[in-house]
């Protein structure tokens, strides 16, 4: 007998951000596996087994997933956002491409989310109403020197950019370094966006010019857009709407 495989998105942290197509998985999973902040969302019931693990093991914890699944159970993988974005289903995808044969019958099916880039771009107004780009600024996975090359290209190209994983304990240099190639390449005072915590109790949104930006306005839990060329304030009295215009000049 085999069981299924969701993946699926739980969205930045308020609970009316999950789809009901993810609340529904949930409700029939046996199993839950993820990152423990992730797993400690989902409540405990009869007939649930948590398996919360570090953030460094995602190919185990694809393994183990894969694994459950193929021994009858009903698992869901949790990321938050959206799994699909710097999380799980690719981790998942990669365990299945390298393990054996029989887990490609398996009912695998992946959830869609609201990733945070977008929780923080409604935030603010519509800065990523034009083209725009989504860059992962750590380098756990990839070079350095590839992330570089990626913001200066994107610079270079005028997208709005938005940065996952911009600044952590063990490699703030990065984002020291990411704000330097930013006010070297863009060469003007665009609106930047530091959004943290979104959709949370403690959510914090704030527009800086660019080159008032320092490298403690973001941290783990901030996504941090720069608009484009053409990205433009309201003042409102309120908090100020950053927007990009449909159209290119
Ligand atoms: C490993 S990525 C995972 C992204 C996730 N899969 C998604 O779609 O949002 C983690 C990064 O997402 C961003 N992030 C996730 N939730 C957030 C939130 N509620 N507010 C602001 N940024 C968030 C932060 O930049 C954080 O470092």
């Amino acid at each position: 007998m085999t069981g299924t495989l969701v993946i699926a998105g739980l969205g930045p942290g308020d609970e009316a951000l999950v789809t009901p197509e993810v609340s529904a998985a949930l409700a029939r999973a046996t199993d839950i596996v993820g990152y423990i902040p992730y797993v400690a969302r989902i409540a405990e019931r009869p007939g649930l087994t948590l398996h919360p693990s570090d953030n460094r093991v995602e190919l185990d914890r694809s393994r183990h997933a894969l694994e459950m699944a193929a021994n009858g159970r009903d698992v869901v993988v949790v990321s938050s956002g959206d799994p699909g974005v710097f999380a799980m289903a690719a981790a998942v995808f990669e365990a299945l491409e390298a393990g054996p044969a029989e887990w490609r019958a398996l009912d695998i099916s992946v959830l869609p989310g609201i990733t945070a880039m977008l929780a923080a771009s409604a935030r603010a107004g519509a800065p990523l109403g034009h083209d725009f780009c989504a860059i992962n600024l750590s380098d756990n996975l990839k070079p350095w020197s590839v992330i570089e090359n990626r913001l200066r290209l994107a610079a270079q190209a005028d997208f709005a950019m938005a940065f996952y994983n911009p600044r952590s304990k063990s490699r703030p240099e990065g984002f020291v370094r990411t704000l330097e190639v930013l006010k070297e390449a863009c060469g003007d005072n665009r609106p930047v966006i530091f959004a943290r915590n979104v959709s949370q109790s403690d959510e914090q949104i704030k527009v800086v010019p660019l080159q008032d930006t320092t490298p403690e306005m973001a941290d783990m839990r901030t996504m941090v857009i720069v608009g484009s060329s053409q990205t433009r304030i309201i003042e409102t009295g309120r908090a100020p709407i950053v927007y990009t215009p449909r159209s290119a000049p």
